[in-house]
């Protein structure tokens, strides 16, 4: 083996053990996660490292994970826990002026930073509001399509929380929930339906893999959570 050889395969020793050593605090991260769930401990991502959902890495996937969501112009669409909003103004963009996008989260600073964005990109086609998805501010029926990215498994009444977006959404309406393998309370596909049909939706379709996928329900006029 030459020198270059050599140089290369430490590199390459390196390189798979940070990728091991992230591996195993990311999963020990998750199983921590779970235990304290069980215990019925919720852990909501603090506002303070907000910059984490807010990367250059996760800027790239901004508009595909959006195309699975569908949003079409001039629908009421409901953003359900947008962080410091890295979805907000695209999808606003994508409602266009004769739709709306409400965006609900429970956490004012959250919201602040959400409203700094909207203005900045000149947008008047947004609505903020400081509530949680247990009791949204938003009329019965009123919504087209909903969509939540890396939030369901931090909600603290799941079921309670889904059935609040069932009122909200119309006859037809589309439930959109995205997960990431890298977001410590990551809930499995099969976790995602078997609470999300659980509560009166359909599976329509799912999009992506194991590490990021979308999952698309409709709104079913079967039983209904209580
Ligand atoms: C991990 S962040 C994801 C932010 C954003 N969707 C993204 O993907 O970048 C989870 C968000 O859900 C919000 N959230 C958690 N539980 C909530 C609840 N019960 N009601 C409203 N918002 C909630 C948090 O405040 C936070 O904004």
């Amino acid at each position: 083996m030459d020198r270059k050889q050599r140089i290369l395969l430490a590199l390459e020793i390196v390189l798979i053990s940070i990728s091991g050593l992230l591996l195993f605090w990311l999963v020990l991260l998750k199983i921590i996660y779970r235990l304290l769930g069980r215990l019925g401990v919720n852990v909501p991502g603090p506002s303070r490292v907000s910059w984490l959902v807010d990367n250059p890495i996760r800027r790239r996937y901004t508009r595909p994970v959006l195309d699975r969501v569908g949003i079409q112009p001039g629908e009421t669409v409901l953003e359900l826990g947008p962080g410091p909003g890295p979805f907000t103004v695209e999808a606003a963009r994508r409602v266009g002026p004769t739709g709306k996008l409400i965006v609900v989260v429970e956490d004012p600073r959250m919201v602040a930073e959400v409203e700094r964005r909207v203005r900045e990109a000149g947008l008047p086609n947004v609505e903020t509001h400081v509530a949680s998805a247990h009791d949204l501010p938003v009329v019965d029926e009123s919504v087209d399509r909903v969509f939540l990215i890396a939030v369901l498994p931090e909600v603290p009444h799941q079921y309670g929380a889904l059935d609040e977006l069932r009122r909200v959404l119309k006859p037809g309406g589309l439930l959109s929930i995205t997960e990431e393998f890298m977001d410590p309370d990551y809930a499995f596909p099969f976790e995602a339906v078997q609470l999300v049909e659980a509560v009166g939706f359909t599976r329509e379709r799912y999009y992506g893999n194991f590490w990021m996928y979308t999952l698309n329900f409709g709104k079913s006029e079967g039983i209904a959570y209580d």
